[in-house]
Order: C-alpha cells, then sequence, then structure tokens
C-alpha cells in the first residue's frame, strides 16, 4: 500500500493514536488519494479503509455541489506553508451527510516537496444544527414580535430593555438601539417612574404578582414627553435568567372615544330626565289641582259671607278676595294646560324583552365604572320574560340606579357591581346590586322623594322620577341591602301574559 511509503504511519505509535482518537483524520497523497483513513473516520463514513484506499476523496465522500470547492482548498493546501481549514459535508456509505470542520496540513517529503496532505476534522453536524435551529427560532420570535400590532418590550430583572418592538417604537417614538440596556422607567411618567425598580425588587423579594398576568391600565410617555393612558400586560419566563415580557397597548384614542361617549351618555341622560321630568309634572299637576281648587272655592264662599255683614272697607276686602279666587283659577288654568300639554307626549309602550332592555341601558351606564376599578357583572336569566313597557322610560331607571351604585362605591375598598334580572313568583325582576356602604341613615326614610340627595352635584331627582315610572307600568320599587356591604335596588314588572308574542327588538 502506498501508505506505507510515509514512515511513521505504519505501526508506530503515530498510527496508535490515529487509530485511537475520536475526531476523523484522513491522509491524502498528492493527488487526493486516500493513503490512511483512520478508525473514527471509519465508523463516521460506514466506509472500510480497505475498500476506498487509494481512490481520491472526492469521488466518493464529497458532494457534488462541493467537490469543486474542496479540491480547490486540496490545491491551496498544498501549495500553503500554515494550514488551511475548511468545512464541508462528508457523505457516508448510506447516503447521510455529516458536516465537518477541517484542519489540513502539508506534510513535505525529503525534499521538502509537498508528499501527502494531513486532515484532522471535528464533525459538527449536531452543534451547527442546534445552532441554526436556536438563531432560527430567536429570528422566528423576533419576527412574531415585530408583527405583533401590540408594542412588545422585554427587560431583565432589573429593569433593562432587552427586546424593543416595532410597534414599541411606533408608540414611543424611540428606535430600539437608543433604548436597549436602558431602564424601562424611561418609558413611564412619575410616579411609576421613581418607583419602578421597587415594583421589580418587590416582586423578586416577596414573588408577590401584583401585576405579572394580570392586565392593567397605566399611564406611559413617548420620547415627546407626552403622556399616554395604555393596557400593560406582563409574562415572566426564565431564559436563562429571568424576562420579563410586556405587552402595551396605546388605548389613548380608545380613551378619547370614551369620553365622547360620556358625555354622549351625560347628555342623554340630561334629555332623559327633561323627558322624565313630564312624568312628574303630571302628578304634580294633580297633586296642586285638589288644594288650588279648594282655596278658590274656598276663598268665593269667604267673599259670599262677607257679602252679607256690613262694615267699613268690606267692599275693598271683597275685591280683595274676588281677585284672589281669579288668581287661584288662572293658576289652576296654567296646571290644568301643562298637564294636557305633558299628557299629549305621553309615551307609547309595546312588548319588550327586558333583557334587551336592560342590557342596552347597561352598555351605557357602566362607562367608565371599570376605570374606577369596578369589576361589572351581569347575570341575565333568559327566563326573565318580556313586558308591555316604554323602553325610553325603563331605561332611564337602570341607568339613574347603575350611576347611584357606581357613585355609591367611590370610595368603598370593595367595588363589585352586579345587575340582573329573573323571573321570580310570576313576576320580571330586576336588580342592581353594589358593595357600597349603604343609604346614608338619613336619607332612608325619603330616599323615594323628590330633591333627596346626599351628592354635591346631585339634584336627588333619580330616585323619584324611577319610582314615579316603575309606578306607571304598574311595578314596584325597592331597595334592601347588600350581603356582606351596599344596596341592592329591586324594581319589578308585570310580565306580558303571553310572554311568546311577538317582541319588539
Ligand atoms: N346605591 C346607593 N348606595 C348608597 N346610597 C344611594 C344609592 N342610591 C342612592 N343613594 C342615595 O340616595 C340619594 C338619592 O339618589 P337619587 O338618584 O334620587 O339622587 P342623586 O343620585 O343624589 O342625584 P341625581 O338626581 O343626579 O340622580 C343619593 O344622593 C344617595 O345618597
Ligand atoms: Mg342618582
Amino acid at each position: 500500500m502506498r501508505g506505507s511509503a510515509l514512515s511513521g504511519f505504519d505501526g508506530s505509535l503515530e498510527d496508535e493514536i490515529l487509530k485511537t482518537v475520536e475526531t476523523p483524520i484522513v491522509v491524502l497523497d498528492r493527488n487526493g488519494a486516500v493513503v490512511r483513513f483512520n478508525e473514527a473516520s471509519e465508523r463516521l463514513t460506514g466506509f472500510a479503509a480497505t475498500e476506498i484506499l487509494d481512490r481520491k476523496i472526492w469521488e466518493f465522500l464529497i458532494l457534488d455541489e462541493e467537490i469543486e470547492a474542496v479540491r480547490t482548498i486540496f490545491e491551496e493546501t498544498c501549495g500553503a506553508s500554515t494550514p488551511t481549514h475548511f468545512v464541508n459535508y462528508w457523505k457516508t456509505k448510506k447516503g447521510e451527510r455529516r458536516l465537518i470542520e477541517w484542519s489540513n496540513q502539508r506534510l513535505n517529503d525529503e525534499e521538502g516537496e509537498v508528499a501527502y496532505i494531513l486532515a484532522t476534522g471535528i464533525d459538527i453536524t449536531e452543534s451547527k444544527s442546534r445552532e441554526v435551529a436556536l438563531s432560527e427560532s430567536k429570528a422566528f420570535l423576533r419576527s412574531i414580535i415585530d408583527a405583533s400590532p401590540v408594542a412588545v418590550i422585554t427587560i431583565d430583572d432589573k429593569g433593562n430593555i432587552l427586546t424593543f418592538s416595532h410597534e414599541a417604537e411606533k408608540t414611543f417614538g424611540y428606535e430600539e438601539a437608543e433604548l436597549l440596556g436602558s431602564n424601562i422607567n424611561a418609558l413611564m411618567p412619575e410616579p411609576d417612574r421613581s418607583a419602578h425598580d421597587g415594583y421589580i425588587r418587590g416582586y423578586l423579594e416577596t414573588g408577590e404578582h401584583r401585576i405579572i398576568g394580570k392586565a392593567r391600565a397605566v399611564k406611559a410617555q413617548r420620547k415627546s414627553g407626552e403622556i399616554f393612558p395604555a393596557i400593560l400586560h406582563v409574562t415572566e419566563f426564565a431564559d436563562g435568567s429571568r424576562v420579563f415580557v410586556g405587552f402595551v397597548e396605546d388605548v389613548s384614542s380608545q380613551a378619547a372615544i370614551e369620553s365622547r361617549l360620556k358625555e354622549t351618555q351625560v347628555q342623554l341622560q340630561h334629555a332623559g330626565r327633561v323627558g322624565e321630568m313630564g312624568e312628574m309634572a303630571t302628578s304634580i299637576a294633580h297633586e296642586l289641582n285638589q288644594p288650588l281648587t279648594a282655596s278658590a272655592s274656598l276663598a268665593g264662599a269667604a267673599a259670599l259671607t262677607l257679602k252679607k255683614v256690613d262694615f267699613s272697607g268690606r267692599d275693598g276686602v271683597i275685591a280683595l278676595l274676588d281677585d284672589a279666587v281669579g288668581e287661584i283659577r288662572r293658576a289652576s288654568d296654567i296646571i290644568r294646560q301643562m298637564r294636557d300639554f305633558v299628557r299629549k307626549r305621553k309615551t307609547a309602550k309595546s312588548l319588550h324583552d327586558i333583557n334587551k332592555v336592560v342590557e342596552e341601558a347597561c352598555a351605557i351606564a357602566v362607562i367608565g365604572a371599570e376605570a374606577e376599578g369596578i369589576s361589572v357583572k351581569t347575570d341575565f336569566q333568559a327566563n326573565a320574560g318580556a313586558a308591555q313597557l316604554d323602553r325610553t322610560q325603563i331605561q332611564q331607571v337602570v341607568t339613574n340606579l347603575v350611576r347611584n351604585a357606581i357613585d355609591a362605591m367611590h370610595n368603598s375598598p370593595k367595588k363589585e357591581l352586579t345587575i340582573s334580572t329573573e323571573r321570580r313568583n310570576g313576576l320580571i325582576e330586576v336588580k342592581v346590586a353594589d358593595t357600597g356602604f349603604g343609604i346614608p341613615k338619613e336619607l332612608k326614610s325619603r330616599l323615594f322623594e323628590a330633591f333627596v340627595t346626599s351628592k354635591e352635584d346631585g339634584l336627588g331627582v333619580g330616585l323619584s322620577i324611577s319610582k314615579s315610572i316603575i309606578d306607571a307600568h304598574r311595578g314596584d320599587l325597592l331597595v334592601a341591602d347588600n350581603k356582606p356591604s351596599g344596596c341592592v335596588f329591586i324594581f319589578r314588572l308585570p310580565p306580558e301574559a303571553h310572554d311568546d308574542a311577538e317582541q319588539n327588538p
């Protein structure tokens, strides 16, 4: 064998070393034919040294597309005085590929001419594929982060920014490069800015989840200094060390819509009130008419009686009494006209599904409640049913009760608003329950009277209007204590006799 021409590769110490090393070692002659193919190479490729000796390496071990490059590096090594390095695939006997990193060294004969090339390899197939997979998965993750419609920011356990997504750049106005390594607190206004390091420390020390896993309304700050409302969601994962991922949704335009809705809501409430005042005017007119008629009769009777007695100045007094009767009649007429006017605009009732009516009213009435930290629950029982009702008026009642409940929980530690409907003892029952401090004692007996209020800006007509509306629907409105705190306002309405009759939307 030609390999024997190389002293030192036949049975010597070097030969023993070649046999035992775990890395593939190949010796080629000046033409690229295999002279020595060690055991590690045999194990790696499945070829026995005996089958391949004297064959050129690129005739059987090299992928077609790499033959050219391997021949080039081979020639280069023959002409080089220092080792060359190369990475290429080996094709195993079974046709699999192994990626090998080579260090090639030229060996000279006695004349100093190139005699052999000694190639020592490291099989990097697995580590390379791990590396590729890792960088691919990192690139994949990054592309997801950048495609996210909300800003994604990752930080380490000191609050230093590690990743800042495209949307984060758009939202905050910073380039990622400006912020990498900076503290996340640059993105929030005071007092959070100064407190944030403490929040993280507190979490790391106590493990107490203040914010992790929960969405929460926060204030954030753009590079321009503008402060905007945002919803923040934070999750945590360990990537060797602890990493926090924040998803920040800019809700400034949403907040603008909400504040417009809130204005509309107030206007609606006001318009509703004006309408409902008419209802109250009807009953006031009714109540006033009687005493006025009585006063006119009494004053008339007094005048008649006086006419029968004689005293000085009598005619003057009678004339005054007649004037008084005239004024009282005039007041009576005004009230009658007002009642007729109000009566004309009396609203028509029609059949409505109570759940729809209540749900619509709630949708508007609860706006802003969540921002105040109130959790709103609804429980509309499917069997609650339908009733002949004036939708606007009943919605007015629901709105009043819900707004009162929200007002009542302003300072309470527990803030839960529950609006529910059900069918109970044959009646439709609607409940608005809160966890406030309950009805102030001094108001209890006069709660449903007009102009009774404990609020600075309250008119105190909400409940009295509500009561007159519910009365006009042949129902009743009452209040009870909620357990363990707050109160429940309940109104009950008689349902339509045939609930399955055609219903209005
Ligand atoms: N859910 C409630 N919890 C505690 N107190 C309540 C509740 N609802 C009403 N009240 C009390 O009853 C009073 C009267 O309520 P009402 O709705 O008639 O008027 P208001 O809310 O004060 O003013 P507005 O005319 O603007 O509604 C309130 O001022 C408040 O003191
Ligand atoms: Mg009110």
